[in-house]
């Protein structure tokens, strides 16, 4: 039986230490957990992108901490090998210390092992305050889709150099504070690269290119699983929207021919009941 993933254990996971890199997926529900898991992914990451990718929502924002502890529940229920690590959702983080505590602690409660939070040095106080709870804390830099307004949008962050050496501050300034880990995402390969070779703790990235210490990705995206395009660095394993629209349309055409149920898919009783004439 392979050994649990623990947050030490990908504290310590550098690639330029000789480790491998670092396998993450968003799962959401107990089987989409349980296939990862199989499929070896080391970290489940109960993404706030559930807005998007199950629930339908334009963006990330349209979902709160209720929200998340649901999926976390969910996911945990499958009591993977991998590490469950929840996004704590806009405006979970953002109203206060012991807020952002009692907030993470649903999150907790409901089977997260560790939270993941968007921002850089701003957050320091928060990830203070988690960390005193014993609550173990991943940074997320880049493009971090809860600013999509601030943003004007969802666009590749840090190409100018000033805002590169800023991005690299702020890892550093998430690392010191107590972070296990940092995913960057929408980045220039170059920048994910600076970032990784700045920090001691491992960089997971998600649109950063090859130099990290490991790559996320959405679980519905790398599947196909989904209608919405999806962006550039996304590599599609599977087209599961057509092998289910496919596999829906036999079922619907043996209904509509009377070939579904069978005999062998009915359940038959043992005296006749008096039917209408
Ligand atoms: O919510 C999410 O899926 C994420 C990943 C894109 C890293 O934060």
């Amino acid at each position: 039986m392979p050994e649990k993933i623990t947050v030490p254990s990908v504290r310590a996971r550098k690639r330029r230490r000789g480790s491998e890199p670092i396998v993450m997926l968003t799962a959401y529900d107990t089987p989409s957990a349980a296939a990862a898991d199989a499929g070896g992914a080391e970290i489940l990451l109960v993404g706030d992108s559930v807005a998007n990718a199950v629930l339908g929502h334009p963006d990330t924002l349209q979902v709160d901490v209720h929200v998340l502890a649901h999926h976390a529940g969910a996911v945990a229920r499958a009591r993977p090998r991998a590490l469950v690590v929840v996004d704590m959702p806009w405006l979970s983080y953002h109203l206060g210390e012991a807020d952002a505590v009692r907030n993470a602690a649903e999150l907790v409660r409901a089977g997260a092992e560790a939270v993941k939070i968007e921002g850089g040095a701003v957050r320091v106080p928060v990830v203070h305050a988690l960390l005193a709870a014993e609550i173990p804390v991943m940074g997320h830099l880049g493009l971090t889709p809860q600013s999509v307004h601030v943003m004007g949008g969802y666009r590749v962050q840090a190409r100018e150099d000033e805002a590169a050496a800023a991005l690299v501050a702020d890892g550093l300034a998430l690392q010191r504070a107590g972070c296990f880990a940092v995913v960057v995402e929408g980045v220039p390969d170059v920048v994910g690269a600076a970032l990784c070779d700045a920090l001691e703790v491992p960089v997971i990235g998600i649109g950063a290119g090859a130099h990290t210490d490991g790559q996320v990705l959405v679980f519905h995206d790398l599947l196909g699983f989904g209608q919405v395009p999806v962006a550039k660095f996304v590599r599609q394993y599977a087209n599961l929207h057509d092998v289910a629209a496919r596999a829906v349309s036999a079922w619907a055409a043996d209904v509509r021919s009377g070939s579904f149920p069978s005999d062998a898919e009915t359940y038959h009783a043992s005296t006749r009941i008096a039917t209408s004439p």
